[in-house]
């Protein structure tokens, strides 16, 4: 059923698309940056989502197009698109999860940082506009830089009165889906079963996956664990160099990003033990915000869960992400209160 617990294994509706629930409450989700390369499939999976009531599709300009065309899709959802500035209010107006993946993507030989000036601009007036229409949704942010412009969003709630801590969450998804796939290849267990936890960040070294927490055992040498954390680090630079130019991670983003708001809905819905890795604000570490597992609820952030045991390779990986990761929320912060 629906009250499954889904923890991090990724179990979700796209399994459980036969079950009809017309005892779902009225649910509204918003996409902002819906035209885009990963906001088109996101659209496209949450209408597949039979959590969803309503689905408000996003963007500057191409939404009529994508919200037409997912439209015709026959599940339970109506959709409705919204272009340009003017008719960003409407779109947000009842919005329970509004999923936020607009913004420029990197290309090849790009970090995720070099993306601050731009996203960050179009971050606050999003979360402006959201402070405004839908103060009490909870606030899905896949735009880039993550550890960035989470602080952002705060900083803009805070200033319009609004802010609360348990409705802000830094989609870290993707990369426990990562995770999830390459620990399964190295250790050869069925993928569907695996379960990993990855706390920090969401760049770079700031992506510290617990394999020593990985499940099924894989009793894998460390070396192993070595290459799997670098890979799962680099991730989204594979993609992008593979993409040369056209962008980066869209496709296995917008699972991910279903995943996450899936699993906010069921929260919001009161199905029990739903826990998921989110960047949130945290005193799990020193650090304001910060990734690790998050129980979902009625009102979002339910608990912060701690990280648990780490082998010394995570305690040193721990310790060697704190400045960046310091430095990344302490620029958007900045940015925030400078504008
Ligand atoms: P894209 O360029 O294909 O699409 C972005 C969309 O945002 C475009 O349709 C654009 O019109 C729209 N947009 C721009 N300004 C807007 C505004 N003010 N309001 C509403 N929409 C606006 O880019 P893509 O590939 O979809 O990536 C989007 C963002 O997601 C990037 O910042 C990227 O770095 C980030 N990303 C995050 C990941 C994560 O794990 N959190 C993974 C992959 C990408």
């Amino acid at each position: 059923s629906l009250a499954r617990k889904t923890s991090t294994t990724g179990t979700s509706y796209l399994t459980l698309r036969g079950l009809a629930s017309e005892s779902a409450p009225d649910r509204k989700v918003a996409i902002l940056g819906a035209a885009g390369g990963i906001g088109q499939p996101l659209s496209l999976l949450m209408k597949l989502n039979p959590l969803v009531s309503r689905l408000a599709l996003y963007d500057i300009a191409g939404t009529p197009g994508v919200s037409a065309d997912v439209s015709h899709i026959n599940t339970r959802s109506e959709v409705l698109g919204f272009a340009g500035e003017e008719q960003l209010g409407k779109a947000l107006e009842g919005a329970d999860v509004v999923i936020i993946p607009a913004g420029v993507p990197r290309k090849p030989g790009m970090t995720r940082d070099d993306l601050f000036n731009i996203n960050a601009g179009i971050v606050t007036s999003l979360c402006t506009a959201i402070a405004k229409y839908c103060p009490h949704a909870l606030i899905n942010m896949i735009s880039n830089p993550v550890n960035s412009t989470v602080p952002i969003a705060s900083e803009v709630f805070k200033k319009a009165g609004t802010y609360d801590e348990k409705r802000l969450f830094g989609v870290t998804t993707l990369d426990v889906v990562r995770a999830k796939t390459f620990y399964a290849g190295k250790a050869k267990v069925n993928v569907a079963d695996v379960n990993v936890p990855v706390v920090g960040g969401h760049a770079g070294i700031t992506i510290l996956p617990l394999f020593s927490q990985a499940t099924p055992n894989g009793n894998l040498a460390s070396e192993e664990i070595e290459a799997l954390t670098k890979r799962t680090q680099d991730g989204g630079t594979e993609v992008v160099e593979a993409k040369a130019g056209k962008g980066s991670a869209t496709l296995s983003m917008a699972y991910a990003g279903a995943i996450f708001a899936d699993a906010c809905l069921k929260g919001l819905n009161g199905v029990p033990d739903v826990v998921e890795c989110s960047f949130v604000q945290s005193t799990v570490t020193d650090l304001p915000f910060f990734a690790s597992k998050v129980r979902l609820g009625k009102y979002g952030v339910e608990e912060v869960l701690g990280l648990g045991p780490l082998s010394d390779y995570e305690k040193q990986g721990l310790e060697a992400l704190k400045p960046e990761l310091k430095s990344s929320i302490e620029k958007g912060i900045k940015y925030a209160n400078a504008n």
